[in-house]
């Protein structure tokens, strides 16, 4: 396959050298290129079924792993100074400030971001704390379990915490930042207390 032309080419002057006398050289012309037309038409073919698997793969590409999911949220959107906690019990912060939704998998009514695929996802997220003595924190939850905490103790001034992980998430898992009981954090319309993630890789 890798040589054909030559092939054909050697195969051509074999027969041309083996040829009888009485023989007629149009017809050796004519066997070599039938041989020639057999040759191309299964190049043609094999071509064809290149073309039609590249076909295939990209659709299922369009289909499957082009999907896109980032989202980017901050807790409060034009806010001067707006506490959050300390409540007795803890809870979902829903963030108000949406500065990218692509994929529509965080609720900003909820602040739950639900997984539309199987994948590997990367999250961060951080919190400020500010003014007089606190608990400054939250969780990142993977369907209501702790994954990693940000954490810091405020004497005063301000304090921030930040972390973030990466995680395979099965398709439907939800992912929350949640404030702890007794926990105070601050957001303002510098963005302080913000959480991002978005989908790695499909597995
Ligand atoms: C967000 O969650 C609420 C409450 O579960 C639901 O009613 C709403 O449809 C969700 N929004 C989107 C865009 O999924
Ligand atoms: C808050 O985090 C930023 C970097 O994200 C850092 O520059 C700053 O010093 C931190 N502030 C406090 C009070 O820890």
């Amino acid at each position: 396959m890798k040589t054909p032309g030559a092939v054909l080419l050697l195969l051509w002057l074999g027969l041309l050298a083996g040829a009888a006398e009485s023989e007629d050289i149009d017809l050796l012309k004519l066997k070599y290129l039938r041989a020639q037309v057999q040759d191309f038409e299964s190049r043609l073919q094999a071509s064809e079924k290149k073309t039609r698997d590249l076909q295939n793969e990209i659709k299922n590409l369009k289909e499957n792993g082009g999907k896109k999911v980032v989202f980017s949220v901050s807790l409060e959107k034009d806010a001067l100074y707006e506490h959050t906690g300390p409540f007795e019990i803890g809870k979902t912060l829903v963030y108000k400030q949406l500065f990218i939704n692509i994929g529509d998998a965080f609720n900003s009514s909820t602040g739950f971001f639900t997984a539309p695929v199987r994948g590997v996802y990367d999250f961060s997220f951080s919190v400020l704390g500010y003014g007089g003595s606190a608990r400054v924190g939250a969780h990142l939850r993977r369907n209501g379990q702790n994954l990693v905490m940000a954490y810091a103790t405020l004497d005063r001034g301000d304090i921030n915490a930040s972390n973030g992980v990466s995680v395979l998430l099965e398709k439907g898992d939800k992912v929350d930042v949640y404030l702890p009981a007794e926990h105070r954090i601050l957001d303002n319309y510098h963005h302080h207390s913000t959480f991002r993630g978005h989908l790695l890789f499909q597995m």
